[in-house]
């Protein structure tokens, strides 16, 4: 099975940014305990901050990938564009958020992702992460 990981604008600073938010753990840590702990997967990742090159990553993934998991960080709440693209391809999507987007501010609360999405898991931290891949990995 082949999932890739997609991340949006910021989550490369994941670890240093609003740690009390976001946490402390750093991406690139969890991807190799996660590739460790799941070898039955082969997980790729890719992270940008243009909204572009989100959508481009999204439409070569039909036929190379069994999964995506995409957080498309404050992409989500504006992004008509990178839904389309999920809304447009045929591989199985679940959007995760580290932070429950309900419980923050108003303009977290719209994502243009969860309607064109076959799931979304949000407020677990880098658990969010894990628990889509277990989704992948159990369906
Ligand atoms: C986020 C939530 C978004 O609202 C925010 O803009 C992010 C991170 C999350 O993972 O909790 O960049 O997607």
């Amino acid at each position: 099975m082949k999932l890739l990981i997609l991340n949006g604008p910021n989550l490369n600073l994941i670890g240093s940014r609003e740690p009390d938010i976001y946490g402390n753990e750093d991406f690139e840590t969890m991807l190799t305990a996660w590739k460790k702990q799941y070898p039955q997967v082969e997980l790729n990742y890719f992270q940008s901050n243009i909204e572009g090159e989100i959508i481009d990553q999204l439409q070569v993934c039909e036929g190379k990938y069994d999964g995506i998991i995409i957080n498309a960080g404050a992409y989500t709440h504006t992004s008509i564009a990178i839904g389309d693209t999920v809304r447009a391809i045929k591989v199985p999507v679940i959007e995760v958020h580290l932070s429950n987007v309900m419980k923050r501010e108003e303009f977290r609360h719209v994502s243009y992702i969860s309607p064109a999405a076959d799931g979304v898991v949000s407020g677990f931290g880098m658990k969010s992460y894990e628990l889509a891949i277990l989704h992948f990995i159990n369906s």
